[in-house]
């Protein structure tokens, strides 16, 4: 199975969604990257797994240890030296083989190096597959802000392969479900031509998922990534509508920051902010009471729990504040306000307080 997706934005790329052999893949890659030097950027656990069958052993690579606190200055430095080290010219190109942090930060290293040059994206977590591979954030983080440094800078190709995810981790495939969930509340806010009714369809279809079916795993990913393409085409640099995108995402960042990045993965997070502010919404009677329980019982269906947390309100709240989403003192959260909708709510430090 293969599905081309495109976007079109100042530049244009696609996205090839396969289950093929990685041989199909390799040939995309030569095809894509044809008379470019090309530096592969790769997660270690990738390495390990994958180097053989992508024949990775003769190319201009480097290995970065997994996990969100390796998204870092130094690391980012290692990149531009190696790219320097290896001869990478203007023409020439970077290939981020790996998740998310792979994506974002070897995708930050191709924006900055010699003024920006091209990247491709090839996702091998669910999380990176649905999400972050596409849209062209870039980033690195600081030890109190995650993804402070970053930029807008599109790959040149996003090439996903979902036999990557045969030997992903239940947790790490956990954690791209909980980016997976954030859609199916976002769904109408994104204006996408056809629906799947994504959270019905999760309800429905969560046995599928957790077997990793491929028909299922691919056409969910399709979705999302059209979902989001209809988003970012509206808005690409997050001046208005791509904000949606961030549900969930302002107390989890203040979550995973202000446990150093170890506690928890980015979809845990994601849906621990999703719980928050679907109690606050129901509190304030924003959304109906059948709403807010089907919205529980589909995140618990997917095996996540609401926490309480270990951080007091006023920990997190510091965090929050540095967070670039805040502005003018007010701190942001998009909240539901309808079955799959949801709007942007500034509050002020007080506010989040009581929110608690
Ligand atoms: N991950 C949210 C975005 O790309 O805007």
């Amino acid at each position: 199975m293969r599905q081309t997706l495109k976007v079109q934005l100042d530049k244009e790329y696609n996205i090839i969604i396969s289950d093929e052999k990685f041989s199909v893949l390799k040939d995309f890659i030569d095809i894509e990257t044809k008379g470019q030097k090309r530096l592969f950027v790769i997660s270690k656990k990738v390495y390990k797994l994958y180097a053989e069958s992508l024949n990775l052993n003769n190319e201009n690579t480097l290995v970065l240890n997994d996990g969100e606190k390796e998204k870092n200055f130094k690391n980012y430095l290692k990149i531009i030296e190696k790219a320097e080290e290896t001869g990478l010219t203007r023409k020439d190109v970077i290939i981020a083989l790996g998740g998310g942090v792979i994506g974002d930060i070897a995708g930050f290293a191709a924006s900055t190096y010699m003024r920006g040059i091209d990247y491709i994206q090839i996702p091998t977590t669910l999380l990176s597959m649905v999400d972050s591979s596409v849209g062209g954030k870039t980033a690195i983080d600081l030890k109190d802000a995650k993804n402070l440094i970053g930029t807008f800078y599109q790959p040149k190709a996003v090439f996903i392969n979902i036999n990557f995810l045969k030997t992903l981790d239940k947790r790490q495939f956990q954690s791209g479900l909980g980016e997976i969930l954030k859609y199916a509340f976002i769904e109408d806010n994104c204006m996408y031509k056809h629906s799947l009714f994504l959270f019905e369809y999760l309800t429905l279809g969560c046995e599928k998922v957790f077997d990793k079916e491929p028909l299922t795993i691919m056409r969910i990913i399709e979705y999302c990534l059209n979902l989001k393409i209809s988003v970012i085409s509206q808005d690409e640099k997050e001046s208005g509508l791509r904000k949606i995108l961030n549900l969930g995402h302002t107390l989890a960042h203040a979550l995973e920051t202000a446990s150093k990045y170890k506690k928890y993965t980015h979809g845990e997070a994601v849906i621990q902010g999703i719980f928050f502010i679907l109690k606050w919404a129901y509190k304030q009677e924003m959304i109906t009471y059948s709403y807010f329980r089907l919205s529980h019982e589909l995140l618990t269906k997917y095996g996540f729990k609401e926490e309480e947390f270990k951080y007091t309100p006023e920990e997190l709240i510091s965090i929050m504040k540095k967070d670039k989403k805040a502005a003018d003192g007010k701190i942001t959260f998009i909240v539901p306000c309808d079955k799959k909708r949801v709007k942007e709510v500034k509050f002020t430090e007080d506010d989040v307080v009581k929110m608690f």
